[in-house]
């Protein structure tokens, strides 16, 4: 990745959302009015539908310094298998929740470079986790990709809606071109996907190595990160991280300018006082998105015969899980949480990560009956069939195979995907 990880659990990974505000992002097209705040109500319910009785072994892992990260990884995923929230989890859920809402100013941390003001304010639909208005897409800038041995200069960055008064405006490397453009994805039950082993994501029999252009049916491959809590990215649409806690640190950096101990983002130009926020309110924040109740819900069994469909013609080879957490089945994600090369229009213009720009994770689809869309990372698909046909590289077949239906066969499939 871009950097040398400085931790088992390195920072290498957040990369992507991350580094891109490095040292130089400063966009400022719109610097005039700031987004105005969220609409949304945070109920501060007590979190996440998880209940039971307590147990005394599972008090939060006491350690908040990065490197225990794995630990904390390791603890939700019991938790999340267990159906129990600790009395100490269910505290830290309800300060990541009032985290989550917190509006940043420039007094208390925002920018100098930011995108937003709240991770709310671009997680909000229909719920505080759930999928974004395409107001809020982010855009991404590359240069060449710079491989491993990347440095400051050739990372790839967010390029940032907003800088704060008194900050001189942002000049992106004049050799950098917009890359790619995301949707802020939901991001109910993350948990569960944070806690996958690795191996049995590698295990999956479609597994192969990368070779863009190759394929029309499923292949698909997973960028490894041997040091990672589950061995495997496995967040973002690239992937470039492992667990949630790292997403989060790079998006506090990238999206809000908010710094934190972790020394890769432990500094900007502002005048509040650096890390402005601490390793527990991270851990917090990554608690609440991490423990909050999977999207997941029974397909309603007027869906049936569209999920057949989904089946024998070729969806579930990219969009099914069958995976367990300490043998617990997982929520079924509809993603086998691989990447696929999708074909060229899909592609980001340059390379940001090791993943090659034309393949992307299968976006788990648990959440389709709360996403009214606009569909696919960049919001470039307004309907789901808009989105299907979109499919190309290894998804032809499939993609085909949904052309082929006849109209009234076409619905039963549509209505079964949004439903999902
Ligand atoms: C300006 C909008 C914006 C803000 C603010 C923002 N995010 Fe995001 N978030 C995104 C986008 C866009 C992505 C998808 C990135 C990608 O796929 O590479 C994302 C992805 C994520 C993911 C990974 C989801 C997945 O399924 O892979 C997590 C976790 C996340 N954000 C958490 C947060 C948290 C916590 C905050 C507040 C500290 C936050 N985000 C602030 C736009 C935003
Ligand atoms: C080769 C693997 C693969 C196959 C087969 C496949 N998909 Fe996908 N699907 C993906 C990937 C990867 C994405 C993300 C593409 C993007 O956003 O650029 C995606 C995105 C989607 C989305 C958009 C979700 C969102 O929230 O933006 C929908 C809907 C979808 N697929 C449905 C289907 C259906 C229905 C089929 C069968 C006709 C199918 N897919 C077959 C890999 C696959």
């Amino acid at each position: 990745m871009h950097r040398r990880p400085e931790s088992p659990s390195g920072t290498a990974a957040l990369a992507v959302l991350c580094i891109l505000l490095a040292s130089a992002l400063a966009g400022c097209r719109r610097e005039a009015a700031l987004p105005p705040p969220p609409q949304t109500a945070i109920a501060v319910a007590p979190a996440v539908g998880l209940s039971g009785a307590v147990s005394p072994t599972d008090a939060v892992p006491q350690g908040m310094e990065f490197a225990d990260l794995k630990s904390r990884v390791d603890w939700r995923a019991r938790m999340l298998a267990s159906g129990t929230l600790s009395e100490p989890a269910k505290s830290s859920v309800s300060r990541g929740q009032a985290l989550f809402a917190k509006v940043f100013t420039p007094q208390n941390g925002l920018g100098p470079f930011f995108n937003n003001t709240s991770c709310l304010a671009c997680h909000n639909l229909p719920d505080p986790l759930g999928h974004g208005s395409p107001e809020v897409t982010t855009h991404f800038w590359a240069g060449e990709y710079p491989g491993n041995d990347a440095n400051e200069a050739t990372n790839p960055r967010l390029m940032p809606r907003f800088t704060a008064e008194g900050h001189a405006p942002f000049a992106m490397p004049p050799q950098f071109v917009k890359s790619g453009d995301r949707l802020p994805p939901q991001l109910m039950g993350l948990g569960w996907i944070e806690a996958v082993p690795g191996e049995q994501i590698r295990a999956q029999p479609h597994l192969d190595k990368p070779e863009p252009g190759v394929h029309t049916e499923p292949k698909g491959w997973v960028p490894d990160k041997v040091e990672a809590a589950r061995g495997t990215m496995r967040f973002g649409l690239k992937p470039a991280v492992g667990t949630v806690d790292e997403f989060i640190i790079g998006a506090l950096h990238a999206e809000l300018g908010v710094t934190t101990p972790n020394r890769a983002f432990n500094k900007d130009d502002d005048t509040t006082a650096d890390p402005e926020m601490t390793f527990s309110e991270v851990v917090d924040l990554a608690n609440f998105v991490a423990l909050s109740t999977p999207p997941a819900r029974p397909l309603p069994a007027e869906h049936a015969a569209g999920l057949e469909t989904f089946k024998t013609i070729g969806c579930a080879a990219c969009h099914w899980s069958a995976f367990t957490v300490e043998g617990k089945p997982t929520p079924q994600f509809y993603s086998d949480l691989l990447v696929h090369d999708m074909g060229k229009a899909l592609a980001d213009v340059h390379q940001m990560e090791s993943t090659p720009p034309s393949y992307s994770r299968s976006t788990p689809l648990w959440s389709m009956h709360l996403n009214p869309g606009p569909y696919l990372h960049d919001g470039r698909a307004p309907t789901v069939e808009a989105a299907i046909l979109a499919h190309a590289g290894e998804g032809t077949k499939a993609r085909d195979a949904f052309a082929a239906l006849d109209a009234p066969a076409k619905k039963v499939l549509v209505d079964a995907v949004r439903a999902l």
